[in-house]
């Protein structure tokens, strides 16, 4: 049996009052049509088929070809919408599963919970299902079709809740959207749906005409979580809400300690080793990795980073840089892309760095700005000291050899090498390269002045 799913995702999305599509809003660092691309794909045989329509091409730049588009040219309803992917399913997918661009909550567990009730009863004989689809019980029943159900118990059809009788209003089980649909039979029926008085075709009609041909139609209740769409930013909050805790749930039952994690946000992308601790205040994005037995936080922002094992981090903000293991840095440091710190390397209070190599074991312990260095291991960064980099036209690189000692307060005047061993006093701006061992100071800084010899004192005078 080949499934493919259709996600609905032509809506215009307008009580979110924003200029950027709704499908495109972020739901913990993932615009939300990409969650539900990612379920559908994880249940589909073929690749799903996302129906665009309003800001298309946004939605077609961001999934790319991982999904096929079917473009609906006017919003004439739900039914509409999946009449457009006709052409690119029929006779291609046996089942059918219909999802929502804007229900980024919905697990693919949930979804293959229905598709197996569906694939089960269809071979039974006796039960072949024309559709499957999931129900929500729940009392505040506002905007959702109500199922309507006969004596016994039977589904009998869907009705919006504009349509409403004061009786069928009253109705708390309702229809969160989600089917699984015998492909055939959909194809040949889309048509049958008629027009509604909004001028509009309702693909929960599918229901009402399936019984009506003696077809069965199958329901399974949904976790009321998985089916909590998005229409507004509050709804758009509450989603975030949900799954931030799923994803911070993994990572305690992966060994993660999270001490609160109501103040703590971490993509799903990322990935954390066992018996790290994350402290309150700190957001993990991007392809960031975390080794095992790391300390991370308070308040600490990480972004597309490396980070080994029993690193520290306090207090900072770090993108697309690298940690070796046990190196630390802050409170309040800085660094940002391709800054690389060695193994135990100490970076303490206000540093920044950026483009550059601290080799192992060096340490950057005050008010520090590197950028486009490379500093072997063991080097001493005094305080205040300044990479200047930048000429106002090109960026230069700042060489700094094994164990050397930049006093406090140097500035590297780039590009400029300091030897190994090598020191530079405190307030001592370096214009040329300093050999290996050799003692400079000064501004411009240079070697100590060796007195030669003493000019005789005039006589007579
Ligand atoms: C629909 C259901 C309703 C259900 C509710 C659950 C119908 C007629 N009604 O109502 O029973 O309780 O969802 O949320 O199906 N879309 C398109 N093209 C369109 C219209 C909608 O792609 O022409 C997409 C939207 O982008 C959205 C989804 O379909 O992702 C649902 O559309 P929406 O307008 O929210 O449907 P409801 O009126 O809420
Ligand atoms: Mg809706």
């Amino acid at each position: 049996m080949k499934v493919s799913t259709v996600v609905l995702a032509a809506g215009y999305g307008t009580r979110m009052k924003s200029d950027l599509p709704k499908m495109l809003h972020p739901v913990m660092g993932r615009p939300m049509i990409e969650w539900a691309a990612k379920t559908a794909q994880a249940v589909s045989q073929l690749p799903p088929v996302v129906v665009v329509g309003h800001r298309r091409e946004l939605i077609e730049q961001l999934l790319g070809d991982q999904v096929r588009y079917a473009v609906q040219p006017e919003m004439l309803g739900t039914g509409h919408a999946v009449m457009q992917a006709a052409t690119l399913l029929r006779d291609q997918a046996d089942v059918v599963l219909v999802t929502y661009g804007d229900m980024p909550l919905l697990r693919s567990d949930t979804l293959q919970k229905l598709l197996d009730l569906f694939l089960q009863l269809h071979a039974s004989e006796q039960a072949m299902p024309a559709i499957a689809m999931l129900t929500l019980a729940r009392d505040d029943a506002q905007g959702f079709g109500r199922i309507i159900r006969n004596e016994q118990g039977d589904i009998q059809g869907i009705v919006e809740e504009a349509d409403c009788t004061p009786a069928q209003k009253a109705i708390r089980e309702l229809n969160p959207g989600i089917y699984c649909f015998d492909g055939a039979w959909l194809w040949k029926n889309l048509a049958k749906i008629p027009i509604s008085a909004k001028g509009e075709y309702y693909l929960t009609d599918m229901v009402g005409i399936a019984v009506a041909q003696g077809r069965h139609v199958a329901t399974m209740f949904a976790p009321l979580e998985d089916v909590d769409g998005i229409n507004t930013r509050v709804h758009l909050a509450n989603a975030t809400a949900v799954m931030r805790q799923r994803i911070l749930e993994k990572h305690m039952l992966a060994g993660v300690t999270i001490v609160d994690p109501g103040t703590t946000y971490i993509e799903d992308t990322v990935t954390i080793g066992t018996d790290t601790t994350i402290l309150p205040g700190t957001l993990l994005q991007g392809s960031t990795q975390i080794g095992q037995h790391a300390q991370i936080g308070p308040h600490a922002q990480i972004v597309d980073c490396v980070l080994g094992d029993y690193c520290r981090v306090i207090y900072s903000v770090l993108e697309q840089a690298r940690m070796d293991a046990h190196s630390e840095i802050g409170p309040f440091g800085h660094l940002r892309k391709g800054a690389h710190l060695a193994e135990g390397v100490h970076m303490g209070n206000f540093g920044e760095v950026k483009n550059s190599y601290l080799g192992p074991g060096t340490k950057m312990g005050h008010f520090s700005y590197l950028g486009d260095a490379h500093v072997e291991g063991n080097v001493n960064i005094g305080a205040g000291t300044i990479t200047c980099n930048y000429d106002g036209a090109h960026k230069h690189k700042t060489q700094i050899g094994q164990g050397a000692f930049i006093g406090s307060d140097t500035l590297l005047v780039a590009p400029v090498t300091i030897g190994a061993g090598a020191t530079t006093g405190a307030g001592a701006v370096v214009t040329k390269d300093v050999p290996a061992g050799a003692l400079v100071y000064g501004v411009p800084a240079r070697a100590p002045h060796v007195v030669h010899s003493v000019s005789k004192i005039p006589e007579n005078e």
